[in-house]
C-alpha cells in the first residue's frame, strides 16, 4: 500500500487543510482512502462520502473491516488541530491531482511541503519526557537543535541525534537560520531573556508556562511578539485532550444548556511528596521567587481551561495560602544498586502558596470557582462541575497522577449522571489513558502551531495574549 503521510501538504491557496497525492498516485487510480480520523466530525465524514463519488473512504480506525478488495491505495492523515472540512480537503486534493502540478518557490515555510525544523533550549525533566517524545510524534516536525546550560542535561538528550543538533549557546541556537519555531523549556526564571532573544532573531516561540513571571512581563513579550509578527504558544496542552475538547463542543452545542455556575477542585501531593522531581518539590513547589506555588504552576492550566471552555474568566476575590509552611530540604544520592535513594535535611521557609480559593465570573455573568491544593494527603486529582439550566457536566480526574481520567459525565434534565461517550475514533490517542498522552497532546499542539505558521489553521492553543489574560487574573487573586 502507498502511503501518502510524506505528501501531505496544504494546499497552496484556497482550500484549508488541503492534501496532495503522491505524484505516482492520480486520483482515478484509488480503489479508496483510509482517513486519519482523529480531526473529523461524523457529519463531516458523512458529507465527505457523499462528496467524492462513490469512492470508499475508511478511517483507519476501521480499517480492519474494509473489503479485502478494497484495502485503500492510499493513506491519508492530516495534522491534528486543523480546522479543516473533510468534503473540502478532499475535493481540493482531486483538483490538485488532475491539475498539473503548481510551482512551487523552493523557500521552505513558503512552499509548506517540507518538515517543519524546531529547536529546544531547555533539556530538562518535563522536555525528556514530555516533549522531545511529543516533537517525535508529531507529524512533519524535526528536533533540529538543541541547548541546555547543563552539558548532563545535553548527554542525555544528545545521544542517538544527528550531528549538529548540539548547539554550544543559546546564541548558537537562535541565529540557525534553519530553524522554524523554537520550544522554550527551561524553568520560569529564564524565560523572558529566551524569549526575548527568540523573537529578536524573528522566531515563532512557543514557551513553557508560567510564561514570564508577572502581567507587566508578558504583555511586554506579547507585545514585541506582535511587532515582530512571529507566531506565540505557551504550553497549555490540556486545550488538545480528548476531555477539554469534547466538553468544548458539547458545551458549544448547549448540552448544559445557559451556564449558571462552574467549578473545579485540584488535588494534589505534588508539593510534599519527595519523589516527585526535587525541582517540583522545591523550586517550582515552594519558591515565589522561581515563580513557584500552586497557582501559578499548576492553576495556570485550568485558568487557561476556562479560557478555552468560555471564552474568559475574570477574577473576582481569591485567598492563596501557603499551608506547609517549611518543608525538609530532600539530599539525593543513588544506591550501590543505581536508585534514587532520598532523605531529609534541614527544615527551610517555604514562601508560595500551596493552598488557594478563587472566585470568578464568567462572561455570562454565572460565578466560577478554583479551588487547590497540592499539600494533599490523598491525591483526588481534578473534578469539574458545569451546572447548566438545562444540564450539567462532571469530570473527574483520578488516574495518572490526579490529574486526568477518562469519564467524562453528564446528564440533561430529568435524567441521571451518566458516562457520556467520548469521541473515540477522533480523539484515539487524545485520551487520557492513552500511552504517552501528554506527548501525544505536545504533538498536536506543535502540529497545531506548525499549522497556523503556515496559515493553514486558526489554531487553538494558548498564545502570549491568553496567556496575558491568566496572569491579570492571578495578579487580582493574589493582592
Ligand atoms: N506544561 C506542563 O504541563 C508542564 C509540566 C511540568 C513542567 N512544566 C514547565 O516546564 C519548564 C521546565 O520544567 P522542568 O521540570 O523540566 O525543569 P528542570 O529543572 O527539570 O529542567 C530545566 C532545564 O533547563 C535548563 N536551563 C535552565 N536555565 C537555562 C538557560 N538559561 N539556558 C539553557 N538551559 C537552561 C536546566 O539546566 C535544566 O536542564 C518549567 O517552566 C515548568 O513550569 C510544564
Amino acid at each position: 500500500m502507498l502511503r501518502a503521510d510524506d505528501a501531505i501538504a496544504p494546499m497552496p491557496m484556497g482550500i484549508r487543510g488541503g492534501v496532495a497525492l503522491p505524484a505516482a498516485l492520480a486520483w482515478h487510480d484509488l480503489a479508496a482512502i483510509s482517513i486519519g480520523a482523529m480531526v473529523f466530525e461524523p457529519m463531516d465524514i458523512a458529507a465527505a462520502k457523499a462528496a467524492v463519488g462513490g469512492l470508499p473512504i475508511y478511517l483507519s480506525t476501521e480499517l480492519a473491516n474494509a473489503p479485502s478488495g478494497s484495502q485503500p491505495a492510499a493513506q491519508i492523515s492530516v495534522r491534528q488541530g486543523h480546522a479543516v472540512s473533510l468534503a473540502e480537503m478532499l475535493a481540493g486534493m482531486r483538483t490538485m491531482s488532475e491539475a498539473p502540478p503548481a510551482a512551487t518557490s523552493s523557500k521552505k515555510r513558503a512552499c509548506q511541503l517540507m518538515t517543519a525544523k524546531i529547536g529546544l533550549i531547555g533539556l530538562g525533566n518535563f522536555a525528556r519526557r514530555n516533549i522531545i517524545p511529543g516533537i517525535n510524534r508529531a507529524r512533519d516536525l524535526d528536533l533540529a537543535a538543541i541547548y541546555d546550560q547543563s552539558p548532563d542535561a545535553v548527554r542525555m538528550v544528545a545521544e542517538g541525534l544527528p550531528p549538529g543538533v548540539v548547539c554550544e549557546s543559546v546564541d548558537e541556537l537562535v541565529r540557525r537560520d534553519d530553524l522554524d519555531l523554537i520550544y522554550i523549556a527551561t524553568p520560569s526564571a529564564a524565560h523572558v531573556e529566551l524569549v526575548e532573544a527568540v523573537i529578536a532573531a524573528g522566531r515563532h516561540v512557543v514557551c513553557e508556562k508560567p510564561f514570564a513571571s508577572n502581567y507587566a512581563e508578558a504583555a511586554r513579550l506579547a507585545d514585541m511578539a506582535r511587532k515582530a509578527g512571529v507566531v506565540t504558544a505557551v504550553d497549555h496542552e490540556m486545550r488538545y485532550s480528548a476531555i477539554y475538547r469534547g466538553m468544548k463542543n458539547l458545551l458549544a452545542e448547549g448540552y448544559v444548556g445557559n451556564v449558571v455556575m462552574a467549578s473545579v477542585n485540584f488535588s494534589t501531593d505534588y508539593s510534599v511528596n519527595p519523589y516527585y522531581p526535587a525541582t517540583y518539590y522545591w523550586n517550582f513547589g515552594s519558591i515565589r521567587m522561581h515563580t513557584g506555588g500552586v497557582m501559578r504552576q499548576a492553576i495556570s492550566h485550568f485558568i487557561d481551561l476556562y479560557q478555552f471552555l468560555f471564552g474568559s474568566i475574570e477574577a473576582r476575590g481569591g485567598y492563596c495560602a501557603t499551608m506547609i509552611k517549611q518543608k525538609p530540604e530532600l539530599i539525593e544520592s543513588v544506591s550501590d544498586q543505581g536508585e534514587r535513594v532520598l532523605s531529609a535535611g534541614a527544615m527551610r521557609a517555604v514562601d508560595a502558596d500551596d493552598a488557594i480559593a478563587l472566585s470568578g465570573c464568567l462572561p455570562n455573568g454565572a460565578p466560577a470557582s478554583i479551588a487547590a491544593t497540592w499539600s494533599a494527603a490523598v491525591t483526588t486529582g481534578t473534578r469539574w462541575l458545569i451546572q447548566g439550566d438545562e444540564g450539567v457536566l462532571s469530570y473527574e480526574g483520578a488516574v495518572l497522577g490526579g490529574l486526568w481520567g477518562d469519564s467524562l459525565r453528564g446528564a440533561r434534565r430529568g435524567e441521571t449522571l451518566a458516562d457520556l461517550p467520548l469521541p473515540a475514533e477522533q480523539y484515539a490517542d487524545m485520551r487520557p489513558t492513552a500511552p504517552g498522552y501528554m506527548g501525544g497532546l505536545i504533538a498536536a499542539q506543535l502540529e497545531d502551531v506548525v499549522a497556523v505558521i503556515d496559515k493553514r489553521s486558526e489554531g487553538m492553543f494558548a498564545t502570549f495574549e491568553s496567556e496575558c489574560a491568566v496572569w491579570k487574573a492571578m495578579e487580582e487573586w493574589d493582592r
